[in-house]
This record gives C-alpha cells, sequence and structure tokens, in this order.
C-alpha cells in the first residue's frame, strides 16, 4: 500500500497579490476552495506579524470557510499564541519570523530556544493543535524538538531546492543526504516529518521520494505556476509528480 504524502497548499501570495491593490482580489480564500477541489489535504497560511499578506480576517474566514484542514505557519510570540488559541486551527507551524526578510529564510533554533518554546508546544498541543516546529535538516534540531515534545516538524529543504535550481548539484547532492539523514533520525525520535520551502516541479521527486515524509507544505510556486495554467492545473501537476516520485521510490524498496 502507498505510504501516506499529504498536499498542503499555502496561499500567502494570493494574499500577496491582492494587496498590491488593495481590495478584495484574488481573494486567498476563494483559492483555498479551489485548492480542496484540486485535491489538496490541507491548507496553510502564514499570519506575519507585519500581516504583509495574509490578515487576521482572512484567517477567520478561513476557519469559517473551508472544509479541509488548516495549517496557521506563526511565529513564537505571545500575540500569535493568542490568535492561535483563539481560532484553534487543525495544525500549527512555529517558524522563525524577521521583519527584513523576504521569505522564512531559515529554520528555527530550537535547540537554543529551548525554554521559550516549550511553552507554545505546550499551550498549542493542549488545544488540540498539531505543531510542528520549522527546522534545519539537522539531528541536532530533531533532539531538540522531540525533548520539547512537539508532535511534528517540517524541514526546511530551500537550500536543496535552490541548489538543484542553481544548476550546482554538488550542493544539491550534500543537501539532499542532510534531508534524508534528518527524516530518518526525526521518524526514530517518534516525529511526524514534514517537508517545504522552494518546492517546485523540477524540485518535488527527491523530497517526495523519502519516505519518512508525511507532508509536502507548497506555496510560492503552485501560485506563480497558476498565472500560467490555473490553480488547478498547477495543483494537479504537483500532487502527480508527488505521487509519481513516491510510488516509484516504493517500487524500488520493494523490487
Ligand atoms: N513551509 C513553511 C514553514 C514556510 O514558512 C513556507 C513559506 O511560507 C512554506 C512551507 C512554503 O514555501 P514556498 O512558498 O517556498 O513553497
Amino acid at each position: 500500500m502507498a505510504s501516506e504524502l499529504r498536499l498542503g497548499v499555502n496561499v500567502d501570495h494570493v494574499a500577496t497579490i491582492r494587496n498590491a491593490r488593495g481590495g478584495g482580489h484574488p481573494d486567498p480564500v476563494r483559492a483555498a476552495r479551489a485548492a480542496a477541489a484540486a485535491g489538496a489535504d490541507s491548507i496553510v497560511a502564514h499570519l506575519r506579524e507585519d500581516r504583509r499578506h495574509i490578515s487576521d480576517d482572512d484567517l477567520a474566514r478561513l476557519m469559517d470557510t473551508i472544509d479541509i484542514p488548516l495549517t496557521l505557519e506563526m511565529a513564537a510570540t505571545d500575540e500569535m499564541l493568542e490568535i492561535a488559541l483563539r481560532h484553534a486551527p487543525h495544525a500549527v507551524c512555529i517558524v522563525p519570523e524577521r521583519r527584513e526578510e523576504r521569505t522564512t529564510e531559515g529554520g528555527l533554533d530550537v535547540a537554543s530556544g529551548h525554554n521559550h518554546l516549550k511553552h507554545f508546544v505546550d499551550r498549542l498541543t493542549g488545544n488540540k493543535a498539531i505543531v510542528s516546529m520549522f527546522i534545519e535538516p539537522d539531528r541536532r534540531q530533531m533532539d531538540a524538538s522531540h525533548s520539547i515534545g512537539a508532535p511534528a516538524v517540517e524541514i526546511h529543504v530551500g537550500a536543496y531546492c535552490d541548489a538543484l535550481i542553481e544548476g550546482d548539484e554538488a550542493a544539491a547532492a550534500a543537501q539532499l543526504v542532510r534531508i534524508i539523514d534528518a527524516a530518518a533520525y526525526g521518524a526514530q525520535l517518534g516525529l511526524q516529518i514534514h517537508a517545504g520551502h522552494g518546492i517546485t516541479f523540477d524540485t518535488v521527486a527527491s523530497i517526495a521520494a523519502i519516505p519518512e515524509i508525511v507532508e509536502l507544505n507548497i506555496g510560492h510556486f503552485i501560485i506563480g505556476e497558476a498565472i500560467f495554467g490555473g490553480l488547478d492545473s498547477s495543483i494537479r501537476r504537483m500532487r502527480s509528480l508527488m505521487d509519481s516520485a513516491r510510488a516509484a521510490a516504493q517500487g524500488e524498496a520493494s523490487a
């Protein structure tokens, strides 16, 4: 039987385009409904401190409207904790956040922020959210995430994807080894393993082939590609590439 590989579609950048003009179009909630219809297993939205894309109203409407699980990405701040506890999304991914960054540029340093982050994990898991820590592919960060009681981690695969897209095969291969090792190590600890950041049609296959990974969260590329072929087609193609890569890897493993 095929092992599970879920697809979370991040709708932040639908809101980015809307916010470029103000007003309500395009609506990330409409995109979320379309994503669900195209086969997304969950919707992902990052409410940033500066509200540069998703707004508080978007989050409220996503919670009210969509009938697949919502993952809220948030920084570990008191403001975001209060919002997450109030809305009670299915899952919460704790991410590092710096105002000046263009996107989430690296993983969370759970190993150093242990005491601060445990409080967030306790409160959110107490509220029935599946909490993941967004971390680099690193055993130390896996150990730290496990030790503070996080049930899940999301591996930041941006360095691998960037290296592959830039044609730096040696760097990509080295990054992939780190991801494979970290995923196996984390799964042995009992962590649910997710992956995300920078995934495209050209980079998804090797990540989807890693058997311990059960969820991919993908945003920017899917939304960007939707400009050319529509959101439905962009999501269906990603889903099909993921599923084929996973099936091929399973076939090789059982041969
Ligand atoms: N997962 C996490 C935790 C993220 O912060 C992001 C970016 O918002 C993504 C996945 C999606 O990354 P991308 O937009 O590059 O697909």
